[in-house]
């Protein structure tokens, strides 16, 4: 059965096992695989060929990644609390359910889904709020062996429509609204509006949320609780599902402009989240672990579901926002369950800190024991300010390094095991080898250094494909260097072999933790009235950590700055969502770009961030003058 407890609880277990994992992936690997339920035991451990890029782990075997998350815990601590859940109001109630009532939740969802016809294979889409259902949806797909493709609620419907048609989804599964800092969302009218594009969507499954109404329409969509109550209980069964079939999709940004389906599969995808769940956060039964991320993001996925659930621990799902209705909800949700394990991200730590101190009058925290922080680098007054004020000194903090595509976490301290360094993610886990690259392409050996960050060996959790587009699969991440996993971060190590991750080298910005590709929001930005062009690079921010500077080049200068302002906003809400709003507008002429027509970002960074003076030799340019038009009007 998969173990509640950590592997590595020394130092020197530690090293041992990262060399031996390195040595010797398939005995390591195969050693651990050993403790989950399988339906059938697997015939290879691993092959990999990352210059193709052909990847399998556990070939031959069978599994259900549900029996490793609910039966095996419902059987043996049927009366634990495996999911709490609390609202986004402090004076509503929170609510538990126990292994066996999660079991039978899932297995209840699961039979109703297979009455719709849902088959193994199918892609099912969820467009949910952060609400136990939630977490029953994901799970009964798994059970099925149906692919979820979870989408986040804040994405507009142009967005869920873009996702839908690229996973060739029939279903969705949906509530009729949610609540978002005390105000209600209405995400029905979503999907209505996202399904206007999507023929291919015949069923839509909603969840009624009395407070926020929406209209049925009829021979579409189907009421979740009659539709349960039909459902045939025999049907909610596990399916068998083989190592390396889909187990979900889960949609992120990228160079270009079309996010790509990242495809994860069962059983390498479960070794590595249970393995890295154990270990990073030392977890011991009976511990609560709060991940305040959205389900509809990989850490969701991987922490606040499948990592925690395989390790038999309670997880804690939190529906609210941490400012909402004062700066201390997350404080008060960490005494009320008497949190053991918390894992936030440093754009909440970061506004929690500047919302000052005295919201933390009154909280005890005195339950914490762990502290993660997830999602972009974290700051050294951030990591301190957490550790002095939430951990009172005596949690240590894992600063977890990893990416939609590993699956699981690659980079960190072991909480309490190995050293914990402020702004560091430190040391590589156990089968993970990474290596940094100079800028010819060679591998910069000896300490320190610095370079862009590849990984050597393939893992148990590394994504297999992009979803119906395995060129675009090795093209991005195995073409700049042949046979290596690329991970689009720069790094830098130091004396002592520690990790300190810099931040994307590509295209790519991390906002608030989110990652937002600037080819996406150009292409929004490009789509409002009488837009010619635009340029969008990242800019540091004190609490998003990076925010977005846009350049836009009109056809004929906008009469009115503050409409054109407003216009660009709504058109970017439209085809992505808020969360892609840039923080900064800045009407230009023209764009900085090289003979060849390739607009300089580097240019456009330096300005952005006020570095005007060291703007380089900018005299191969097509127009030269145009950086100085611009940098001259930059905004501050
Ligand atoms: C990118 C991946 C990992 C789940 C949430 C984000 C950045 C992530 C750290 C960290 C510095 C980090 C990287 C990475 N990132 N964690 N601890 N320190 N940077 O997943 O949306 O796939 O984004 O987030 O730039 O490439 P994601």
């Amino acid at each position: 059965m998969p173990s509640s407890a950590a592997l590595l609880q020394t130092q020197a277990y530690y090293s041992t096992a990262w060399a031996a994992a390195a040595a010797d992936p398939a005995r390591f690997w195969g050693d651990y695989a050993r403790q989950f339920v399988w339906r059938k035991p697997w015939q290879t451990v691993y092959q990999a060929d990352l210059a193709k890029p052909d990847i399998a782990w556990f070939s031959g075997a069978e599994l259900n990644i549900t029996e490793n998350c609910l039966d095996r815990w419902a059987q043996l601590q049927p009366d634990a609390p495996a999911l709490i859940w609390e609202p986004s109001h402090p004076d509503d109630a929170a609510k538990t359910y126990t292994y066996g009532q999660l079991l039978s939740e899932v297995t209840r969802l699961a039979a109703a889904l297979r009455g719709l016809g849902v088959q193994r294979g199918d892609r099912v889409c969820i467009y949910l709020p952060m609400i136990p259902e939630l977490a029953f949806a994901v799970l009964a797909c798994a059970r099925i062996g149906a692919v979820h493709s979870v989408v986040f609620g804040g994405f507009s419907p142009k967005s869920v429509a873009d996702r839908l048609q690229d996973a060739g989804a029939k279903i969705v599964l949906t509530a009729t609204g949610g609540h978002r800092a005390g105000k209600p969302i209405q995400l029905k009218n979503i999907v209505d509006e996202a399904l206007l594009s999507c023929p291919g969507v015949s069923q839509v499954l909603v969840l009624n949320v009395p407070a926020i109404p929406a209209p049925m329409q009829p021979g579409r969509d189907l009421d979740w609780a009659t539709t349960l109550a039909d459902a045939d209980a025999n049907q909610g069964y596990a399916e068998p599902m083989e190592a390396e079939d889909m187990l979900f999709i889960l949609y992120t940004s990228g160079s270009t402009g079309k996010p790509k389906g990242v495809v994860h599969t069962c059983a390498g995808y479960m070794v590595w989240a249970h393995f890295t769940f154990t270990n990073v956060f030392q977890y011991q039964r009976g511990q609560v672990f709060f991940c305040t991320a959205d389900v509809g993001w990989i850490t969701g996925h991987s922490y606040l579901l499948y990592g925690s659930l395989l390790a038999g621990a309670t997880t804690l799902m939190f529906e609210g926002v941490p400012t909402w209705p004062t700066p201390a909800r997350f404080w008060q949700v960490i005494d009320r369950h008497k949190v053991d394990i918390f894992y936030t991200a440093p754009t909440a730590i970061r506004s929690l800190m500047a919302a000052g101190d005295e919201h933390l009058q009154g909280a005890d925290l005195g339950s914490l024991k762990v502290l993660g922080s997830v999602g972009e680098p974290i700051n050294e007054e951030a990591w301190h300010w957490y550790h002095r004020n939430i951990g009172k000194g005596r949690c240590p903090i894992v600063d977890t390094w990893w990416q939609t595509e590993t699956g699981g976490i690659m980079i960190s301290p072991l909480a309490g095991v190995t050293p914990s360094i402020p702004a560091h993610a430190t040391l590589p886990l156990p089968g993970v080898v990474p290596m940094l690259i100079d800028e010819h392409g060679a591998e910069v050996t000896g300490n320190p250094a610095q370079g862009n960050l590849v990984i050597k060996q393939a893992w148990p959790g590394m994504m297999r494909t992009t979803y119906g587009d395995h060129e675009r699969f090795r093209q991005t991440y195995f073409s700049a260097y042949p046979g290596q996993y690329f991970t689009g971060d720069g790094a830098m190590r130091d004396a002592d072999g520690n990790y300190r991750i810099t931040g994307r080298v590509d295209d790519v910005i991390n906002v608030s933790g989110h990652r937002i590709g600037t080819a996406e929001v150009e292409n929004a930005i490009n789509a409002a009235d009488g837009v010619t062009e635009s340029a969008v690079v990242g800019r540091p921010h004190d609490i998003k950590g990076q925010g977005l500077y846009a350049y836009v080049v009109y056809a004929n200068p906008p009469q009115d700055h503050v409409v054109a302002h407003a216009q660009i906003l709504a058109e970017v809400t439209k085809q992505i969502g808020a969360i892609a709003k840039p923080d900064w507008i800045q009407f230009v002429p023209g764009l900085p770009k090289t003979r060849s027509g390739k607009i300089m970002r580097r240019i456009l960074r330096k300005i952005a961030e006020g570095d005007t003076a060291n703007l380089g030799d900018t005299s191969t340019l097509l127009d030269p003058a145009v950086v100085d038009a611009i940098a001259q009007h930059r905004l501050t």
